[in-house]
């Protein structure tokens, strides 16, 4: 694995549409492992492959298990983490709504609130090119389909009510 550089706000490839994979080959799928290694280093929780300047359908996520979170708080420990690899994601069913305070790696040092779907059910190839569906919620609904965002351009700041700078208080979630 390695690290890859995460373009910032202001270059123009944030803005474009990522390409959909014909298939996940191993060229994605070491793709894939920078882009989880960049992520890590930077502390995030998501990236999308235009932030590492690949125009490719493809997103990483790493984020606690909102069914674990207090579960994990009673018995002093770490929530368990989810790990997604997704190429080609898309969104087949959503349904209600929540609003949270997020970051972005390609926007560093501001935060929005933003309003996204509570749940939604997503149609993509998994890290070895087999499709599956997942049904996420909670802050997993959040950081997919802020990912997914990246891939046709758009940034949190687009949808966001109000856009600041970021004070350290704010850092609930960590940046996508
Ligand atoms: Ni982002």
């Amino acid at each position: 694995m390695a690290l890859r550089k995460i373009v910032i706000e202001g270059d123009p490839i944030l803005r474009k549409k990522a390409r959909a994979l014909e298939k996940v080959s191993d060229k994605e799928r070491e793709i894939f492992l920078d882009m989880l290694d960049t992520m890590r280093e930077a502390d995030g929780v998501g990236l999308a492959a235009p932030q590492v300047g690949l125009l490719k359908q493809m997103i990483v996520v790493e984020a606690s298990d909102p069914d674990d979170i207090e579960k994990a708080k009673e018995e002093d420990r770490e929530p368990l983490k989810l790990l997604y690899f997704l190429a080609n994601p898309e969104i087949i069913e959503e349904e209600g709504c929540q609003e949270g305070v997020e970051g972005c790696l390609s926007v560093p040092g501001f935060v929005g609130t933003v309003k996204r779907p509570m749940k939604i059910k997503v149609k993509a190839l998994d890290y070895h090119g087999e499709p599956v569906e997942i049904e996420v919620d909670r802050f997993l609904a959040v950081a997919i389909s802020h990912e997914m965002d990246h891939l046709r351009g758009v940034l949190f700041t687009d949808k966001a009510s109000d856009v600041k700078e970021e004070e350290y208080e704010d850092s609930i979630h960590g940046d996508s």
